[in-house]
């Protein structure tokens, strides 16, 4: 089928070329000329493991195309998805201006020669938008267009977002018209997994509520974990204790830091506007938030604890993006981490194996703050290792190495990744989270 992407940002953009691999014809627009720029040099402007070789083969095969204009786009595509940010505002709703101009801009670049088109949301998105991208285009389109529109959520992670999308658990398709659906169910043949067919509304909403069901896992473990801490359990072993029920399952039930990212915190925000705006107060939500915000404090109380004061302190930083296989640094916890250690008068030696551009670009940090390419280089003298993102090279580190660069043997995991035995054989003081600390 021919389609076309509008956005070529993270969701649009694997999205498209996961579509293009499995055969279809793929514009991807976007109104940023850089952007398209880059794209058409065969270079990928996000770091996602497997998507550039997967944009430059299908580039080649002529599958994939990029381009500024939305009027080639709405020409060229038969089903034609929006995937154009949708951020918060200050009260914690979503604004959906980006996606209300795309609507205009598509419904005018729309033809009834050009025969019917298919119009899929693809963000995330405040359920009964669908109704209003309907009205909106129906409102600026040219007369005797015929159009359907459609909800489609997507699920993907960042850091394996090509392989959630090639294999994704389920495709959710909402339309409330069966022409439409029928062009999503065609375009869809190609993934072997189970497809949810639902009316617009319910497909809007089973992205809000599973991306809050998540971050309510995370926050849930994250509360047990303090418990744990209180009464000298081990949360691994609670977690996986609870976790080898079915119904509950292992994943997401890994306690750290809290959730960071450009969905969940966003998400979760606009799922309890969204609930009090229909009369139906989310109070729940609230919790999960303030439970994740408090898992921050509550580490950096542990640090200040061992460590007294961070004036004139040295810490070695590991992790910088807000999770691991990214280089994304959008409401990390470790940049928000830096930046209180930092405002206290430490001074920090960070390392992430993908994100130091981008926390220098974007992380805003202000102090004593240096970058060090190697890992181990960040430990020379420093008087405490801070962990704070789930790196797998951080869970395989040489401890003995650890050990011998830091100044004072103090590490803070954060995220749990550590195995405490081998803690103790390297002679270092740990303090991870919900576990007891190894000291001395
Ligand atoms: C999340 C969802 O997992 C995707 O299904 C969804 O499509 C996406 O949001 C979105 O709405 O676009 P993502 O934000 O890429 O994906 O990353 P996750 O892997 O879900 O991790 C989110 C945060 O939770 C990270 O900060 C991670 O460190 C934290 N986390 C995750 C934990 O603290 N514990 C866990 O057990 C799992």
């Amino acid at each position: 089928m021919k389609i076309t992407i509008i956005g070529s940002g993270y969701v649009g953009l694997t999205s498209g070329t996961c579509f293009a691999e499995v055969g279809h014809h793929v514009t991807c627009v976007d109104n940023n000329p850089e952007k398209i720029e880059t794209l058409l040099k065969g270079e990928i402007p996000i770091y996602e493991p497997g998507l550039a070789e997967l944009v430059q083969q299908n580039v080649a095969a002529g599958r994939l195309k990029f381009t500024t204009s939305t009027e080639e786009g709405v020409r060229d595509g038969e089903v034609i998805f929006i995937a154009v940010p949708t951020p918060p505002q200050p009260d914690g709703s979503v604004d959906l201006s980006f996606i209300e101009k795309v609507a205009r801009e598509i419904a005018q670049c729309l033809k009834p020669e050009l025969g019917y088109r298919v119009i899929v949301d693809k963000s995330t998105v405040p359920v009964k938008t669908g109704d209003k991208v309907k009205q909106t285009v129906r409102r600026y389109a040219p007369e005797g267009v015929e159009f359907g529109v459609v909800s489609n959520p997507e699920f993907l992670r960042e850091g394996c977002a090509v392989d959630d999308l090639l294999n994704p658990d389920r495709i959710v398709i909402g339309s409330n018209d069966d022409k439409a659906l029928g062009y999503m169910q065609k375009l869809y043949e190609p993934f072997v997994a189970p497809v949810l067919v639902t009316d617009i509304n319910s497909a809007e909403l089973i992205k809000h509520a599973a991306n809050s069901f998540l971050a309510l896992k995370i926050s849930y473990i994250n509360a047990v974990a303090n418990i744990c801490e209180a009464a000298g359990a081990d949360v691994e072993k609670v977690a996986e204790g609870i976790g080898m029920d079915k119904r509950i399952g292992r994943q997401f039930l890994n306690a750290g830091l809290g959730y960071g990212g450009s969905c969940f915190p966003k998400d979760i925000k606009a799922f309890i506007a969204i609930s009090e705006t229909l009369g139906q107060p989310f109070g729940l939500l609230k919790e999960v938030e303030r439970i994740n915000a408090d898992q921050m404090n509550h580490f950096l109380d542990k640090i200040r604890e061992k460590l007294w004061v961070f004036r004139e302190k040295k810490i070695a930083l590991w992790g910088l993006a807000f999770k691991q296989n990214t280089d994304d640094v959008r409401e990390s916890v470790a940049i928000k981490m830096a930046r209180v250690m930092l405002g206290e008068g430490a001074s920090i030696v960070a390392a992430d194996p993908q994100a130091v551009g981008t926390a220098k670009r974007f992380g805003n940090l202000e102090g004593d703050i240096s970058y060090a390419d190697d890992m181990y280089a960040a430990l020379d003298g420093a008087d405490a290792l801070v962990i704070a993102t789930e790196w797998p090279q951080f869970a395989t580190a040489d401890l003995e190495e650890v050990a011998k660069r830091l100044r004072t043997p103090l590490v803070f995991d954060g995220r749990n990744l550590l195995d405490p035995e081998d803690v103790k054989a390297a002679k270092l003081e740990y303090y991870p989270i919900g576990r007891p600390a190894v000291a001395g």
